[in-house]
């Protein structure tokens, strides 16, 4: 297994190009189960998470056509992937790969839409929480879906086609959200999701929708209106620049001092975080092509907040912020509200000296004078990029492990803070 290694104390002063959204490019290749037509997807990062997908969705007969690789340097550019789903050969999703990223549960709203059944494995265990599907099931069974579970599988089946209904969600949450408004793009009549997530990633696969022929009002709101087509035809589309590997590098720059030129990102995707990081000491500025982030000589101030839906604080930011506090010049407070078990990252930063004690879902973390590099262990995606933002700021040698998790979710990473003055490599395993 690769290992990253990290020697802390330098500055990061350069541009970073911004990546394509992962938790946008997941739904959108996702939409192109939708339609027998081709769907372009632009600008998708190589991200294992987006492979791992893609198998999924050729098991299930989608054929798929990357256009020519990108040149180095690294651009913001991404993939260009076609996807044709003419015949959909096989309905089911199995356990073996649904197991290993939970957003591919999320075929299941247009499976059903398209083909009238599905089978479906439930995602099971997550290490940031039990994570149900209760909402998912809710939704679809809404729009007619006719549902059971067996064997660890969602059985689902709707002979005649999913039709508009109106759906009120107790709670907010984004799978559930994306997997009715796949399905209901295809149902007949007018479906309304209340309560529905507003993250930016949703409405950018909305925005797919309406090109491929759907109607949805709405977006960017808590009330979705979709008029759904009884076919959907082929689209270009252009995937969202990713707002948490930007407030990912955001954090790195504030925790390490410097400036950095965060091009292509989009300000007002992530300005609640952008906010709690200028509180912090940092400035934040948003320019023609991006977002600047610099820190030069000020401390690191403590701060409280708590992990919220969109437009809030979001909770895939939380490890990233707690690493940049560690070094505060004071207490500050975090209060994690989305998902009850996610901060594991707390134990392996204590490793590297940082304060930081748990209560329930807050986190009290006592600003520490320096970080001391030590190995460390990856546990899941966001927290392990937190270890690399400790490490870079912190004395001496960091060793992360299980970088997999890394891979899965930031595009170049070691390329992007590289070039930007860290010191930073990794350790491959064969
Ligand atoms: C998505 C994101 C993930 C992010 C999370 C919250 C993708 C690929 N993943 O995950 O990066 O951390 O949103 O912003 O976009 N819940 C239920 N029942 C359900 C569904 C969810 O109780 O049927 C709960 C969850 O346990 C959690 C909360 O709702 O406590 C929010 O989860 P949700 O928004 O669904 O997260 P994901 O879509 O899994």
């Amino acid at each position: 297994m690769d290992r990253i290694r990290i020697v802390g104390g330098q500055q990061l002063r350069g541009t970073i190009p911004i990546s394509g959204a992962k938790n946008a490019a997941l739904p959108l290749l996702i939409a192109s189960l939708l339609t027998e037509d081709r769907l372009t997807l632009k600008n998708v990062p190589n991200l294992a998470d987006v492979n791992l997908l893609v198998r999924i969705l050729r098991n299930h007969g989608v054929d798929l056509a990357v256009d020519g690789k990108r040149s180095s340097p690294p651009s913001h550019l991404g993939d260009t992937i076609h996807l044709t789903a003419r015949d959909i050969v096989d309905t089911t999703a199995p356990y073996e790969m649904v197991s290993r990223m939970r957003a591919s549960f999320w075929v299941l709203g247009p499976l059903i839409a398209r083909m009238g059944q599905a089978k479906v494995s439930l995602p099971g265990g997550c290490a940031i929480g039990t994570r149900p599907v209760d909402l998912h099931l809710m939704g679809l069974k809404e729009l007619g879906a006719d549902i059971d579970i067996d064997s660890g599988y969602v059985v689902a089946k709707a002979p005649k086609g999913l039709r508009g209904a109106h759906i009120v969600f107790p709670k907010v949450s984004v799978g559930a959200t994306h997997n009715v408004l796949l399905a209901a793009a295809l149902a007949k009549g007018e479906t309304v999701i209340e309560n529905a997530a507003r993250e930016p990633e949703i409405g950018d696969v909305a925005v797919c929708l309406t090109k491929m022929g759907a109607k949805v009002e709405g977006i960017g709101t808590s009330v979705l209106r979709i008029q759904g087509r009884d076919r959907l035809e082929g689209a270009i589309h252009t995937v969202l620049p990713d707002r948490i590997e930007t407030g990912t590098f955001a954090m790195a720059v504030a925790a390490t001092g410097g400036d950095v030129m965060l091009e292509g990102a989009h300000y007002h995707d992530l300005k609640t975080a952008l906010d709690v990081l200028a509180e912090t000491g940092a400035s934040v500025e948003a320019t023609a092509t991006g977002v600047r982030v610099s820190r030069n000589g000020g401390g690191i101030e403590p701060i409280s907040v708590e992990t919220q839906p969109f437009p809030g604080f979001p909770t895939d930011l939380q490890a990233q912020l707690m690493a940049l506090l560690t070094r505060a010049s004071g207490t500050s407070v975090i209060r994690e509200t989305i998902f009850e078990n996610r901060f594991m990252h707390v134990q392996e930063l204590a490793r590297l000296g940082a304060d930081i004690q748990l209560h329930g879902d807050t986190a009290t973390i006592k600003g520490v004078k320096t970080l001391k590099g030590a190995p460390v262990m990856a546990t899941d995606l966001r927290a392990s990029v937190s270890l690399v933002i400790a490490g870079l700021a912190g004395e001496g040698e960091t060793v992360i492990n299980r970088v997999y998790h890394l891979d899965r979710g930031f595009e170049q990473l070691e390329r992007k803070l590289g070039a930007c003055g860290a010191e930073i490599e990794r350790l491959s395993s064969g």
